[in-house]
């Protein structure tokens, strides 16, 4: 097992093991589903089938409904903010999300929120709202790796858990949380890992965050970088998010042609998902610089789930951001709040050391 105790990226709790937090506590919490959709609302005409089905096909109601359980943890309301398969994720989307859990975090008679999302993209959207919820209050994402329909669905006791945690007085302030398998995962780490098994979650960087056993929440760690209350990125009067996007390098890749496609059709900045510790092929480096003498933000991160991508002297004598220990699809989203603050790269460097 890894020792995560040198981490800079996560503190210790050093009251950790020995808090148990009983999520039966003397108030009851009101906890207010939001539902999106993903396989944990997905459906098959048959029981042995997870694969080929349609995520997004059953509604919120029928999720509470199947887990009965979760009304003995908490007050439970449900609410369907979108129905799909989190691939179709939009801007759109996830500002209703945003806007809606700050609603309803505000309002002192709901104590937390949690969001079904397809997996897929869960990572995005979990990190987004780290970064731009107003709130101390529980906030926590959980998905299913199964259909409702399938033997073996991992829904319900996902959704039980991740009732229990929102619950949890332990849970405040602790930014967004992904509940996956038994295990609490911090948005700003965590990653898909596996593409069908239901341990498909995890944080190469910092490790869990705790887990849940039999509605007890067990906390070892928590991220240190800032998140909600502390964030300066605040989308309340936004209708629409800065254009970014990711270009993935390889062996021979034609990343120059698709960059310069790509910064003619709007997009403001980019993240490459660069080879090894972000290396980009040197042929592509003369066009990255053009077009970012005409505006283009370039951030380096790596195509490996794992490490961190500091630019190196001559690609950061370029212009180049590093991205940290961040994934390419968790730079994008910092890179497009960042834009929603400056367009100077010397800030949205700073962004990123800072969060
Ligand atoms: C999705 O992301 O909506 C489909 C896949 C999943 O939820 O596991």
């Amino acid at each position: 097992m890894q020792d995560q105790s040198q981490n800079p990226a996560i503190s210790q709790n050093p009251s950790t093991t020995a808090q148990i937090a009983q999520s039966t506590s003397a108030k009851r919490a009101t906890i207010v589903i939001l539902a999106t959709g993903g396989t944990i609302a997905g459906a098959s005409d048959s029981a042995l089938k997870t694969t080929g089905y349609k995520a997004g096909a059953i509604g919120v109601e029928a999720l509470i409904g199947a887990v009965p359980e979760i009304k003995k943890l908490a007050n439970i309301t449900g609410e369907q903010i979108a129905n799909i398969d989190s691939a179709d994720m939009s801007d759109e989307i996830w500002l209703k999300l945003a806007k809606r859990v700050n609603a309803l975090l505000i309002d002192s008679s709901v104590d937390g929120v949690v969001i079904t999302h397809g997996t897929d993209t869960m990572e995005e959207s979990a990190f987004f709202l780290h970064l731009v919820a107003k709130s101390d209050k529980p906030i926590v994402f959980v998905g299913a790796m199964r259909p409702a329909t399938a033997l073996s669905a991992d829904g319900p006791k996902n959704l039980y858990n991740a009732i229990a945690l929102a619950a949890s007085p332990e849970s405040k302030g602790k930014g967004v949380m992904v509940m996956m398998n038994d295990r609490i995962q911090s948005a700003r780490y965590v990653s898909k890992l596996h593409t069908l098994n239901t341990q498909a979650f995890g944080s190469p960087a910092s490790g869990d965050m705790g887990y849940v056993l039999d509605s007890k929440v067990v906390f070892y760690t928590m991220p240190t970088k800032p998140h909600t209350l502390e964030s300066e990125f605040d989308v309340s009067a936004l209708d629409s998010l800065p254009k970014v996007d990711i270009l993935y390098s390889y062996a021979n890749d034609g990343l120059a042609v698709a960059a310069q496609a790509l910064f003619h059709h709007g997009t403001k900045a980019l993240v490459i998902a660069g080879m090894g510790a972000g290396s980009i092929h040197k042929s592509h480096k003369t066009m990255l610089k053009k077009l970012m003498a005409q505006g283009l933000i370039v951030v380096q991160s790596s195509r490996i789930n794992n490490g961190f991508i500091s630019a190196n002297e001559e690609d950061s004598g370029l212009g180049f951001i590093g991205s940290g220990d961040l994934n390419p699809q968790k730079a994008r989203v910092l890179l497009l709040l960042a834009l929603t603050q400056t367009n100077s790269p010397a800030q949205i460097a700073a962004i990123f050391n800072k969060y």
